[in-house]
């Protein structure tokens, strides 16, 4: 029997051989260098990164959990204070207005793009409302227009966790300069992804850029012990600016990868019986993080696709607002209906750009035979 290889859900070490001689060139001059804190890539990946999402400003941070809480921090958000956001993402987004101090108010999610429901934001405002933060799940920018027009009308400015969107766009404005500040995660996995953690906040508020780097350097003020209000140590890694700098120049080209693989899944499922494809809003761009179905029955089809060989995720088995850690939320089981199902439905199949259009077929073809005979069964 010949035995057909195995499919990851990415493959970072396929990706490095594509371009190892311009990172190992990178991290050698980073070497030499010895500037290992601050050295001369941070800066020079804040300013690149800050222009390639049409942002004026940019502060690199340690990961994309302190990009958020350290986001919120220079908002001034604390006790007292409610921030509007989705229940349907990672955990992170939750764990940033918490850890503030702050009360996460969850809407819920449009049923066809899975991101914040703008209809749902209004009615969630109170008077202690200080921020709206959705989430580009999957790489699908939210509604961003709608929302920052509702958010607007009420005084308030709206955070996009970016996290899963590097070079998504909506109206030809990209992810990062489309409401008051974004912040973004350099997770591995993700389209642009470090060698370790990394993370970064973005704004054209050069005010709010400066309190961001102030808090994520100790406070600091006009001298290296000079403190001026509470902060933290939360720098971007200099080794993992020099990877994130070769990385952008790829990134689009990556990005295009990644659609032409979304689209020959999406092609090779239509009419698949008992599975939803990921759809793409008109006028916007998903930068396709994740393809991620909805099946009827899930846990078969992830169980199916295992015993092939073909690996797969569920992004989110759990909306936040069930988890434990979010319990001070108030969160209960039937308060939002449309991310607790898609938290049952869904299974994200490999997508990555160096993942062969064979492999894409092959898993459709598998995702078919196992939706056609649950039907015919
Ligand atoms: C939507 C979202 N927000 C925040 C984060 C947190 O980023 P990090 O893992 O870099 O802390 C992630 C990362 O996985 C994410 O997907």
């Amino acid at each position: 029997m010949v035995s057909l290889p195995l499919v990851p859900m990415v493959d970072l070490k396929a990706q490095y051989d594509t371009i190892r001689v311009e990172i190992d060139a990178a991290l050698a001059r980073v070497f030499e260098s010895a500037a290992f804190i601050k050295g001369e890539d941070c800066a020079l990946f804040e300013k690149e990164f800050a222009a390639y999402c049409g942002a004026a400003h940019a502060c690199g941070v340690a990961n994309g959990t302190d990009a958020l809480t350290l986001a919120l921090r220079a908002y001034g958000i604390g006790p007292g204070d409610e921030v509007v956001t989705v229940a349907n993402t990672f955990i992170a987004t939750g764990e940033a207005i918490l850890l503030n101090g702050a009360r996460p108010v969850f809407v819920d999610v449009d049923p066809v793009t899975y991101t914040m429901d703008p209809a749902r934001v209004e009615k969630a405002i109170t008077p202690r409302t200080k921020l709206v933060l959705p989430v580009h799940l999957y790489g699908q920018p939210a509604p961003m227009p709608a929302i920052v027009e509702i958010a607007g009308r009420h005084g308030l400015r709206v955070l996009e966790d970016a996290a899963q969107a590097h070079g998504a766009e909506i109206e030809g404005r990209r992810a990062g300069a489309l409401g008051h500040a974004a912040t973004f995660s350099f997770y591995p996995g993700k389209n642009l992804g470090a060698y370790g953690d990394a993370g970064m906040v973005v704004s054209n508020d050069a005010d709010f850029v400066a309190r961001v780097r102030q808090i994520a350097n100790h406070g600091g003020g006009a001298s290296k012990y000079d403190n001026v209000v509470l902060g933290t140590n939360s720098r971007l890694d200099t080794l993992q600016a020099a990877v994130l700098r070769v990385k952008l120049r790829h990134l689009d080209r990556w990005n295009r990868e990644r659609r032409a693989r979304a689209e020959a899944y999406t092609k090779a499922l239509a009419d698949t019986p008992s599975v939803i494809v990921p759809r793409e809003m008109p006028r916007t761009r998903s930068a396709w993080h994740l393809y991620t179905l909805r099946a009827g029955n899930r846990d078969g089809l992830q169980a199916h696709l295992k015993a092939q060989g073909i690996a797969t995720a569920v992004h989110y088995p759990r909306p936040i607002h069930l988890q434990p850690a979010m319990a001070a939320a108030g969160g209960r089981p039937g308060m939002l209906p449309v991310s607790e199902a898609l938290s049952r439905e869904v299974l994200s199949v490999p997508l990555y750009p160096e993942l062969s259009v064979e492999a894409v077929e092959r898993i459709a073809a598998e995702v078919r035979s196992f939706c056609g005979a649950e039907v015919r069964a």
